[in-house]
């Protein structure tokens, strides 16, 4: 049984990151979502809002799709999950440099693990959680980047 981890910060997750999520349901047996703190990356949801808008967002995905939380190295989180894939999104060449490194960097760590990438859908080439909040800020349309619930969730964050 083939496990992979689709491990982000998803602040907030998007239509994007749904894309990649129901297309790698599809190719893997279980596929677990994780996220993690950031504190670097400072969100604008806590790490349970984050859950629980995956969770809710991923309930009407088909597959043995989990959404859990870790902390530390991600690569510790996947042998503790006997996962043998790390799923990651690659939406441009600008991604590529910085994916390669990580991917790169998690082999050195575990070797036995495998990175694969999914292009992402043109539709969602552009998208990224933090030009969404840049959008909601300034007050601008969501409908096309993220779900009704994560829309509303960012409105009222933003007040
Ligand atoms: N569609 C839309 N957006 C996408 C996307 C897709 N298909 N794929 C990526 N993105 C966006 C995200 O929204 C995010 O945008 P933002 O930066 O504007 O917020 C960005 O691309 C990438 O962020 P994210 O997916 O959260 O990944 P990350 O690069 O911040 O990495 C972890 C997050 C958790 C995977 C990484 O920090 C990690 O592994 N941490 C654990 C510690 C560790 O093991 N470190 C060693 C790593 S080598």
């Amino acid at each position: 049984m083939a496990t992979a981890v689709y491990a982000g910060t998803f602040d907030p997750v998007t239509y994007g990151h749904l894309d990649i999520i129901k297309r790698a349901g599809q190719v893997f047996d279980r596929l677990i979502i994780a996220t993690t703190e950031s504190h670097s990356k400072n969100p604008m949801f806590s790490l349970a809002e984050r859950m629980d808008l995956l969770r809710q967002s991923v309930d009407e995905i088909d597959g043995n799709i989990q959404v859990e939380s870790f902390t530390g190295l991600l690569v510790d989180f996947a042998r503790r999950k006997e996962a043998s894939v790390l799923v990651r999104g690659l939406r441009a060449a600008g991604d590529f440099d910085y994916e390669f490194q990580m991917a790169m960097m998690n082999r050195a760590l575990a070797p036995e693990i495998e990175t694969s990438f999914f292009v992402t859908n043109p539709s969602y080439m552009f998208v990224s959680s933090s030009l969404i909040r840049e959008i909601a800020a300034a007050g601008g349309p969501l409908d096309e980047f993220v779900t009704p619930l994560v829309r509303d969730a960012i409105i009222s964050r933003l007040g």
